[in-house]
């Protein structure tokens, strides 16, 4: 696996990836109209593509294929970590949010932060994040469920 920079063809690739993770393996924490509203058909490829240029994305890719992605911005902000299904539990998140975690230092950030879905929660726990509220934010008209998480950029052990 290597992790390197979003390029400007990794469009169709991260949102297949994001769909796939939402429709497979958060459909198990999700009801059937929450991943339809999450993972949306209506999702504009462009508008989306635009959204991961400007976000500061990392991809993981395994044999040329985009197998997972995530971000971070200047103040720790961890706002996509997404792995597909095929890949899961082969410690692809976990390097992406390494890579995060060192990038947050490097931009001077003090914590770490995301909201986690009900599917990601246990990983970020497993990685030193501590919920602080909880959230139903509703997306295109259904309501899902997700947690504000933080964690400190150095922790104990690292
Ligand atoms: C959450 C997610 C990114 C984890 O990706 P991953 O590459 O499978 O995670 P890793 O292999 O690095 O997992 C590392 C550890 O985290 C924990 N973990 C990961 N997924 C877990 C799960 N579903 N349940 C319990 N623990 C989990 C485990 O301790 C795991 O170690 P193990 O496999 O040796 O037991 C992935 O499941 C995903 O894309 N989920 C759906 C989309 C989503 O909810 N994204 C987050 C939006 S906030």
């Amino acid at each position: 696996m290597i992790l390197r920079p979003y390029g400007v063809d990794d469009g169709p690739a991260t949102l297949e990836v994001f769909l796939r993770a939402i429709r497979v393996t958060a459909a198990q924490d999700y009801s059937p109209e929450q991943v339809a509203a999450w993972a949306s058909d209506e999702i504009d490829p462009a508008g989306w593509a635009a959204r991961r240029r400007a976000s500061r994305t990392q991809v993981a890719e395994v044999d040329g294929r985009v197998v997972g992605f995530t971000d971070v911005d200047e103040h720790g902000y961890v706002d996509m970590l997404f792995v597909d299904p095929a890949s899961a539990r082969q410690g692809v998140a976990t390097a992406l949010l390494d890579w995060a975690v060192t990038t947050a230092r490097e931009l001077g950030a003090d914590e770490l932060s995301t909201h986690a879905s009900l599917t990601a929660r246990p990983f970020f726990e497993k990685h030193g994040f501590v919920v602080v509220e909880e959230h139903q934010p509703v997306l295109r008209g259904v309501t899902l469920r997700n947690f504000v998480m933080r964690r400190a950029l150095d922790l104990p052990g690292d």
